[in-house]
């Protein structure tokens, strides 16, 4: 459930024709929905009520900081694997308590920053890993709490570039090295075990991955107590997927449904990091029509969005809806939607049947919210869109569109030349 939707056939973010946004700050512009931000905090801090739990927002799904804000007012924590996902966390006002971090190549400076500012634990991915954040607590004269990620073999069932819980991935400490590194762990001076942690891929339609994976999880967990191990969180990932064309994911209601049972008498605390189903739907990106290039053998719709500002068609296949936000009684076309960068891997859509476009018009990519701002760059020189946020009448920019004196910010020509 998202507020995106046609009224009269005019596209509007919540009550803000979609059109007036365009006008405002141009195209190609970025548009999230304050209320189904909200509504999606919301959705995943009752499917847990009653239970103890944090849910902390993986802020590489999107790190504006606005947005940032608004969960960290809402009450949320997150789930960060680098430097500066912590820095972003933290000015947003996130309490460092909330805070995990996870990722295969922390580096030195990382680990001392978040030990610095006492985050909840780091979700550790090596053995190495582990010797390193040992080393630099010791530095600091502190303990450093850690959960180990554990990789459970489980198959999430979802695109092989997004799933992360099989042998083969990089991430995690495979299962049957767990109690054994555990007991290394433990033993250390500057290392103290506070939780477990597992994340098996992204865009999870089905909710067995999750219970078969816990499952696992659940029976070292048992194990780890029985050797005087104690065991304060158990972090279950992120994962859940959402709608794009036709999936149906399940709802947090479902997850909670299925996997609270489970944890009764556990004693522990939940930690849960949701991103996409969190932001996905709850933004879009706004692009304009350029040209309608008939090729010899099909049809190119340009547009002034590209593979920069949204790259998951590019390198996942991904599906994004795409709507004309002005509705006409023109006929369909078939056409590659595609963007202006060098590249035939540049496009948004391949053979998408769409209402005919005339030059100038707008149209609206659905559900960019997640992996889309936060993986553009500036492939070809093109200044990164512009991000505005949008609250039921209200509207603001939350990030500014970027210029071309930006692209050059930080550059310098030596002496030499
Ligand atoms: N926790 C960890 C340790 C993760 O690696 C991820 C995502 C999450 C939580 C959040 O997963 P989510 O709830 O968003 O599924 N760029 C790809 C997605 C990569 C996901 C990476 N890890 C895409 O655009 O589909």
């Amino acid at each position: 459930m998202n507020h995106f939707h046609f009224i009269k056939g005019r596209l509007y973010a919540e009550e803000v024709a979609v059109t007036t946004i365009a006008e405002t700050f141009g195209t190609p512009v970025y548009i999230y929905s304050h209320a189904t931000l909200t509504r999606h905090i919301k959705a995943y801090e009752r499917a847990f009520t009653g239970f103890p739990h944090v849910i902390c927002f993986a802020v590489k799904a999107n790190s504006n900081a606005a947005i940032l804000k608004l969960f960290s007012s809402l009450g949320a924590g997150a789930d960060v694997v680098s430097g500066g996902e912590l820095f972003r966390a933290l000015k947003a006002g996130i309490k460092a308590d909330r805070i995990v971090y996870a990722g295969v190549g922390k580096t030195s400076e990382e680990i001392a920053l978040a030990i610095k500012h006492r985050i909840l634990m780091f979700n550790v991915e090596s053995m190495e890993e582990l010797q390193e954040i040992d080393r630099v607590a010791a530095g600091m004269k502190t303990k450093a709490p850690i959960a180990l990620r554990i990789n459970p073999d489980i198959d999430p069932q979802t695109h092989p570039y997004i799933s992360t819980g099989l042998k083969k991935h990089k991430f995690g400490i495979p299962i049957e090295k767990a109690i054994e590194c555990y007991r290394i762990a433990s033993a250390m001076k500057n290392i103290k075990v506070v939780g477990i942690h597992k994340h098996i891929g992204s865009q999870l339609t089905k909710i067995s991955p999750f219970v078969d994976s816990l499952k696992r999880i659940l029976a070292l967990l048992r194990e780890l107590r029985s050797l005087g191990i104690d065991i304060k969180y158990l972090d279950i990932g992120g994962g859940v997927g959402i709608t794009y064309n036709d999936e149906r994911p399940p709802h947090p209601s479902e997850l909670g449904k299925n996997i609270l049972p489970l944890l009764k008498n556990s004693g522990i605390t939940l930690v849960i990091e949701p991103g996409r189903s969190i932001v996905g739907n709850a933004g879009i990106l706004v692009t304009k029509a350029l040209y309608l290039k008939q090729g010899s053998d099909k049809k190119f719709l340009i547009v002034d969005a590209a593979m920069n500002d949204l790259i998951r068609p590019s390198i996942y296949g991904a599906y994004h809806r795409i709507e004309p936000v002005v509705k006409t009684k023109r006929g369909k076309i078939l056409s590659d939607i595609v963007g202006p960068i060098c590249e035939s891997g540049d496009f948004l859509a391949k053979d998408r049947e769409i209402t005919q476009v005339k030059q100038g018009e707008l149209l609206a990519i659905m559900s960019a919210g997640a992996y889309g701002f936060s993986m553009a760059s500036n492939y070809n020189s093109r200044p990164k869109p512009a991000e505005v946020m949008v609250k039921g009448k209200d509207f603001a920019l939350i990030r500014k569109r970027e210029t071309y004196l930006d692209l050059i910010r930080g550059e310098s020509i030596p002496d030499f030349l």
